[in-house]
């Protein structure tokens, strides 16, 4: 596996990659736009040359990283690369001084058991968050 930052010329293929492996859409020019606001805070994972994870995210006033992406294609989940891939976002924070990280997850998603996982406690609930009018936890850890 490897793990790189995301570089405009692969909105293609990070488009059809989300495409296929989220629920919620998102038009295409948002990616080039947080990828220009903090390049460091996007990152893929790519093997055998095919994006198979992403993660990016976006640095919020007072110190916090919100992470607003991070997704493993089923075939290489619960191999280590959603942990490696977020600790790649929270060191480009630490660096940018952030001190918290923030993210929502679907309500009942195995996503919350992942954060749980990794330190992550829920601070707060968003009603109707996403598109299908499922639920949002948000979930915050130290950096
Ligand atoms: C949630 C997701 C990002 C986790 O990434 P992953 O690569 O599968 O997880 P990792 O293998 O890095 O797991 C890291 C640790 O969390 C644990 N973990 C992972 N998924 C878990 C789960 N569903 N329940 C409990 N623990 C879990 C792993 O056992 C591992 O622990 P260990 O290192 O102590 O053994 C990934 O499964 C995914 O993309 N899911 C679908 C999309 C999604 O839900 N994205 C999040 C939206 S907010």
């Amino acid at each position: 596996m490897k793990y790189l930052l995301f570089q405009p010329e692969e909105l293609e293929e990070l488009v059809q990659f989300l495409a296929a492996n989220l629920d919620e859409g998102y038009k295409p020019e948002v990616f080039l736009k947080i990828q220009s606001q903090w390049p460091d805070g996007f990152a893929i994972a790519r093997r055998g040359g095919t994006i198979v994870g992403a993660a990016c995210g976006a640095l919020l006033p007072g110190e916090k990283l919100r992470v607003l992406i991070l997704v493993l294609a089923p075939e290489v989940q619960r191999q280590g690369h959603g942990r490696k891939l977020l600790e790649m976002l929270m060191a480009a924070g630490r660096k940018r001084g952030c001190s918290r990280v923030t993210l929502e997850a679907m309500v009942n998603s195995k996503a919350i058991e992942f954060y749980r996982h990794l330190g992550f406690s829920s601070v707060d609930l968003l009603p109707c968050y996403y598109q299908d009018g499922g639920d949002a936890v948000v979930m915050e850890r130290p950096v």
